[in-house]
């Protein structure tokens, strides 16, 4: 909890009101203005929620000027580093790093729960074929409240215990599902003596005519986007798992909303169009057309992969990346195709151009996950799912936080109303 010791003093109209100031563990004091209307008679106005805290959070940390990102408190680099996902997992949902054997019955439960009710097979199949896999995603996880009657109760921890399982258990399993039907191959059952992100390339790449073999390192680097992507405080996604959450909504409701807000170009669906950028300016030569259009006020073109609302400074998660890209793609012996010249090419340009410095707009994480995705043989359609797969268990752990926040409250804007004020209703013969 927040402590309280300052008040910063609003005068309205000769009328002055004393709000009190919070002060976090670390970033900036948060004025609390519960208050305002109830005292002051005024809303405030924020569209796009650009100074506004929206609930108290212990998950994620970002210093978006430093370029800093914390999961309960650890640096991302170390944990890209020295951890790996279902450790982050944990993590994120219980505040502390596991024990030997936490983790070993974390695991445990995770993989005894990776496989999806039969009857959710039939289910996919009403979908088209050509289907975009988050399409797919949203229906599916949506649909699994009509399957797992038994995990269901918000107000029963072990229900949210067990739904929390069930979906970062499953989300894989349907995502290479997705996959598999848009290819019209068979789906693939989980592998329970794979790790999670090698279980996750097997179900997508495998197939039942011949032996498929889990190459290590991209499956470390399939875990490390994993890692990357857990969490990321309340950005637009998250916002909207919270805000389904607080009505009460069942938690794969809530994780379906969030999956449909993610699959926008301005937030997870950015990969995909990123790489489908990349791909339509196809040579180096024409990049200098992009980056003019991209500075055209009149043209609402925009270097996807780059820019992002809290950090203005490099993304920590693309250096990481940026890392991974390289053994990736040296490792596949692809390092110089044509897409990742231009990739490189327009992050140089991107980086030293007036413009993008003066706008602070680095290459985010999106930039460099694509050209993994790709490299690894996933395509652009796929990135956003694999986003979304990660993020899940982010969602889950605010989903939680909030379900044990005792502010919580129905999420429930308010509006600077600029419509026609109350007037009479008019008969149509005098209209
Ligand atoms: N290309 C060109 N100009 C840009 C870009 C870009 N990618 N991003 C921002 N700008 C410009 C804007 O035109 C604006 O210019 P102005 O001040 O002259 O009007 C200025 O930079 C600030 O941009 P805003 O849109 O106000 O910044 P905001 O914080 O609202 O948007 C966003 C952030 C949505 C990420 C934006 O940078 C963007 O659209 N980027 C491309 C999409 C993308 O890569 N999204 C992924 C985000 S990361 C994630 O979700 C995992």
């Amino acid at each position: 909890m927040a402590t309280k010791h300052t008040t910063a003093t609003l005068t309205i109209d000769g009328k002055s009101l004393d709000l009190p100031v919070l002060h976090p563990t670390i970033g900036p004091d948060v004025v609390d203005i519960r208050k305002l209307y109830a005292e002051g008679d005024v809303f405030t106005f924020d569209p796009g929620f650009t100074s506004t805290a929206a609930c108290e959070s212990a998950i994620t940390y970002i210093d978006g000027d430093k370029g800093d990102l914390l999961y309960r408190g650890y640096p991302i680099e170390q944990l890209a580093e020295k951890s790996h996902y279902l450790e982050v997992c944990y993590l994120l949902m219980n505040g502390e790093l596991p024990s030997r054997l936490q983790m070993e019955d974390f695991e445990r439960r995770i993989t005894r729960h990776t496989m999806l009710h039969e009857q959710i097979h039939y289910f996919f199949r009403g979908f088209r074929r050509d289907s975009h896999p988050m399409a797919t995603m949203v229906g599916v996880v949506g649909a699994m409240s009509a399957f797992y009657h038994d995990s269901l109760d918000i107000n029963d921890p072990s229900q949210r215990e067990i739904a929390a399982m069930r979906m970062i258990a499953k989300l894989p399993t349907i995502a290479a599902m997705a996959y598999k039907y848009s290819l019209g191959q068979p789906f693939v059952y989980p592998r329970n003596d794979l790790d999670y992100a090698a279980n996750f390339l097997h179900m997508c790449f495998s197939v039942p005519a011949e032996p498929y073999h889990v190459d290590p390192i991209l499956a470390r680097a399939m875990d490390l986007i994993f890692t990357l992507h857990a969490d990321h405080e309340q950005n637009a996604s998250t916002s909207t798992v919270r805000l389904a959450g607080s009505s009460g909504a069942n938690p794969f409701a809530c994780i379906a909303a969030g999956i449909a807000c993610l699959w926008g170009p301005a937030h997870g669906g950015a990969n995909q169009a990123c790489l489908e950028m990349l791909r339509e300016i196809g040579t180096v030569d024409r990049i200098p057309e992009y980056i003019a259009r991209a500075k055209d006020k009149t043209d609402p073109f925009r270097l996807m992969g780059f820019g992002h609302r809290v950090y203005k400074n490099f993304d920590p998660r693309a250096k990481v990346l940026k890392k991974a890209a390289d053994d990736v793609l040296g490792l596949l012996g692809i390092g110089d195709n044509e897409t990742l010249k231009v990739a490189k090419e327009l992050e140089r340009i991107a980086l030293e151009d007036p413009y993008f410095v003066d706008k602070k707009l680095y290459p985010n994480v999106d930039f460099y996950s694509g050209i993994i995705l790709e490299a690894m043989g996933f395509p652009t359609a796929m990135f956003t799912p694999i986003f979304a797969l990660s993020r899940t268990v982010g969602w889950i752990s605010q989903w939680r936080e909030m379900l044990n926040d005792k502010n919580q409250k129905i999420g429930r804007p308010r509006q600077l109303y600029i419509g026609a004020p109350m007037r009479d209703y008019v008969p149509v013969e005098a209209r």
